[in-house]
């Protein structure tokens, strides 16, 4: 791929697309064949079982990993395009696992979204960027812990400390890895509700991995189904049954206990 004749910029409304993405690990093919348009506004759910190349999607997406075929274009640009800085948030499961002797308060965390290079020299958006911080933590309901280290946090104030930098950034499309793992379901409705109204009342566009099938179905408008190709694309309200889901895996239907965990985790969850 040659990023100065690809870079495009903004053509259209696609804050995201893929074409025909392959991409290898270690020399197995991990993803084959991907296609994923995804517009403003949109929240998409990504599910399937372990090693089926979800984190594989998203660092491509971030343009960690290199595709050894096909496109990805964000806002019309190539991953890890100068134009991108700033324009995409990435949330990661390790938030909520820190380790606990982290010295850093969660205003400290938020304020690092902010810092880019050129306010290190110039700052003139001192106050703006202030704004930013403090409305950040005010969004995931953390003022009163906003001067209390990380570290003394439960698991679920800590995405939602990593979720208030990520929107501190003013990123426009929000990548998240996992963020429903270890938090308690207070704090996971907390989220998923402010992840759904942070796409109908800001306009940003969210694409989340999880595996937990339940609070997924719930939030998400559109659910992907990912097994080193995409296996199902569409409206969360018609996404498969687990029959449907064996059917799509090319498994025989009576082999109900689906070795994907989404099942047992969503079971787990209720
Ligand atoms: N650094 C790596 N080098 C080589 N192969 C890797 C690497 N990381 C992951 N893989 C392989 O790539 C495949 C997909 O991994 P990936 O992490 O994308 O899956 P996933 O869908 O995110 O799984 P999980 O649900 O467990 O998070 C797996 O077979 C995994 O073993
Ligand atoms: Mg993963």
């Amino acid at each position: 791929m040659n990023s100065r004749t690809k870079n495009r910029g903004p053509a259209n409304n696609h804050v995201l697309r893929i074409e025909n993405l392959d991409v290898i690990r270690s020399g197995k093919e991990i993803l084959r064949d991907v296609n994923i348009t995804v517009s403003k506004g949109e929240f998409v759910g990504i599910v399937g079982p372990n090693g089926s190349g979800k984190s594989t999607l998203l660092l491509s997406i971030l343009g960690v990993l290199k595709a050894q075929n096909g496109n990805i274009e964000i806002y019309g640009y190539q991953p890890m395009s100068r134009q991108l800085y700033e324009k995409i948030g990435w949330v990661s499961q390790a938030a909520a696992n820190m380790p606990n002797e982290i010295r850093i308060t969660v205003r400290e965390l938020v304020q690092l979204g902010t810092v880019k290079l050129s306010n290190m020299f110039f700052e003139s958006d001192k106050k703006g960027r202030q704004e930013r911080v403090n409305n950040a933590i005010k969004m995931v309901g953390l003022e009163d812990v906003e001067d209390e280290n990380i570290g003394r946090l439960s698991g679920g104030q800590r995405q939602r400390a990593v979720i208030a930098r990520a929107l501190a950034t003013e990123a426009e499309l929000i990548l998240l890895d996992e963020p429903l793992v270890g938090i308690d379901r207070e704090s996971r409705n907390y989220l998923l509700k402010l992840l759904d109204e942070l796409c109908h009342n800001e306009g940003k566009t969210i694409i989340m991995v999880s595996h937990d099938l339940t609070a997924i179905r719930q939030t998400a408008h559109r659910m992907i189904f990912l097994e080193e190709t995409i296996r199902y694309d569409g409206p969360t309200e018609n996404f498969p049954d687990l029959e449907g889901l064996a059917d799509l895996r090319g498994i025989e239907p009576v082999h109900k206990n689906l070795d994907t965990h989404d099942h047992n985790h969503s079971m787990e969850e209720e």
